[in-house]
């Protein structure tokens, strides 16, 4: 029986419909939300909140983890129901809305809101929704796929919804670890030294008496949208795999490397599939996300552990993940996203970063955020907690984009995410820039060497000549800077004008 998920009895008349439970959220809330990576949503209130918004006014700032499945950005957005929104969004409804200023948008490192949630700097969550497995006997919540920031906003919510989804397997339990860090000025070290470590509880020890609904829901996590190796990506994914078996030779790793962290997309995840056929063996995972190459690497026996925040995955393998456990129990973890980010740890553990740039500059700035400087494509998501504090920070990206309109490796990125301080490596399907130890003009020459595509190299090549024709430490023309974002945005390419459009122009 359905009920028997909430082993806490007294709870058991707190079940309650979707729309019941959506009347305790009203116009002006704060609201935090399950949900990472489309990964843990909850899969029935938020559609109830947009059935309401049709006959009353109802706008909530809502908070998650990081990005939402099963269109719940999108339903939302179109029923006018977000005000503002963070820390992390990937729904092209909700993207349009944001860049035409209609929803606020908070674009956060992962990390970070709760800290800010705890010590009072942001609204606090005047509601928690959460999808859950089950209720242990004292009322505390067991996640699903994904641990985000729901154990915050459940403990620092006035009240908690509960969503239990008959479809996430009871053998999810135990996959979890809940550590909260200590309210500062008391914070301790928080006691992790090594992925596979538990240091926390496998349910969210809230108040019973705060979970004020509990909503039966029976849906599956929307699958990953990352696309399968292509040619390109498969070459991004050699060069990398090329530079981290050089540096084993060299004595500066182990063949076990240090542990990985792999942004989510199709870039990343074809990067760690290019490490099953690779020689390293015995690695672990210390990410936000674990997508279908986790699986894969587990499966083949090159992977011994894999700690994160949520697990993403297209359905076949998603389907093969909850079908089987048991097998992957011993191997995996999930925890919050305070901790799987945590600048702390990061720095503790040593970590080869790997994440996604839309564009680099040649002194090997990075924007990961803002599509020509100006219109937000994602968010900076975890990749701003993983590279500062990287032992080898890593940024992927093709050099071309929209059919080779776009150069992503520029004179300059129009949007900072990643300043050079923070970048080792850039990657592009052309080849790898090793970046430590260089002088800007040192990371020109050699990112736009080995990164930049053929019908951009000597543009690139020329702007850095006449730029250091001016002198300095980091050598610009400052009023062409940002004029190949211009190009793009009037002409919708960056490559130069042909002598006939120059002349109709
Ligand atoms: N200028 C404009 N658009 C660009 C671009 C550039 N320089 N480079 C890529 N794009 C476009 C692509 O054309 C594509 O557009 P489409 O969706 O219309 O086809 C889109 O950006 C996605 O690019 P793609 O090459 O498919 O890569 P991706 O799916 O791996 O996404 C990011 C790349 C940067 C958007 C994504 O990795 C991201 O949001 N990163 C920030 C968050 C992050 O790094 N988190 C890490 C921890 S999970």
């Amino acid at each position: 029986m359905d009920k028997e998920r909430i082993r806490l009895a007294r709870l058991h008349d707190k079940v309650v419909s979707a729309d019941e439970a959506a009347a305790l959220i009203r116009d002006g809330m704060t609201v935090g939300m399950s949900g990472f990576t489309r990964a843990g949503d909850c899969k029935e209130v938020p559609f109830a909140l947009a059935r309401r918004a049709a006959a009353e006014p109802l706008r909530i700032t809502l908070m998650t983890g990081a990005s939402l499945g099963n269109d719940i950005d999108r339903v939302l957005a179109e029923a006018d129901v977000i005000a503002r929104r963070l820390p992390f969004q990937s729904d092209a409804t909700l993207r349009r809305k944001i860049n035409a200023g209609e929803v606020m948008f908070i674009d956060q490192h992962l990390s970070e809101t709760v800290e800010q949630l705890r010590s009072g700097q942001i609204a606090p969550v005047d509601v928690a929704v959460v999808e859950a497995v089950a209720i242990t006997e004292q009322g505390g919540i067991i996640p699903s796929t994904s641990v985000g920031n729901s154990a915050s906003f459940a403990m620092l919510a006035r009240q908690v919804i509960v969503e239990i989804n008959l479809n996430m397997p009871l053998e999810l339990e135990g996959l979890h670890d809940i550590y909260f860090p200590v309210q500062r000025p008391y914070r301790q070290p928080i006691p992790l030294i090594a992925p596979a470590q538990r240091i926390g509880l496998p349910y969210i020890p809230v108040d019973p008496e705060k979970i004020a609904a509990i909503v039966f829901t029976a849906k599956d996590d929307s699958p990953s949208n990352a696309l399968p190796p292509d040619a390109d990506t498969r070459q991004i994914a050699g060069h990398l795999n090329e530079f981290l078996l050089r540096e084993v030779r060299a004595g500066r790793l182990s063949p076990s490397l240090q542990p990985l962290q792999a942004g989510i997309g199709t870039i990343a995840n074809a990067v760690l599939h290019g490490m099953i056929a690779s020689p390293f063996r015995d690695l672990q995972m210390y990410s936000e996300v674990l997508q279908d190459s986790t699986i894969e690497l587990l499966d083949a026996g090159r992977l011994a552990f894999a700690s994160a925040s949520s697990v993403t995955l297209t359905r076949e393998v998603y389907q093969r993940f909850l079908s089987n456990l048991d097998r992957y129990r011993s191997r995996l973890l999930l925890r919050p996203q305070e901790i799987s980010n945590h600048p702390e740890i990061l720095r503790r553990l040593g970590l080869i970063t790997i994440n996604t740039a839309l564009e680099c500059d040649i002194y090997g700035n990075v924007n990961s955020t803002h599509v020509g400087g100006t219109h937000m494509m994602n968010g900076i998501g975890g990749s701003g907690d993983f590279a500062r504090n990287a032992h080898l920070s890593v940024f992927v990206t093709k050099s071309v984009a929209k059919g080779g309109d776009i150069s992503s490796i520029v004179p300059m990125v129009a949007h900072v995410d990643h300043t050079e301080h923070d970048v080792d490596i850039i990657v592009t399907e052309h080849g790898l820039a090793d970046l430590r130890g260089l002088a800007p003009r040192e990371r020109a020459g050699t990112i736009i060497a080995n990164c930049a595509d053929p019908q951009y190299r000597h543009l690139l090549g020329d702007y850095f000549r006449r730029a250091c024709a001016h002198g300095g430490q980091t050598p610009h023309r400052v009023e062409e800077a940002l004029s190949w974002h211009a190009a793009f945005r009037d002409r919708g390419t960056m490559q130069p004008a042909r002598p006939a459009q120059a002349l109709a122009a």
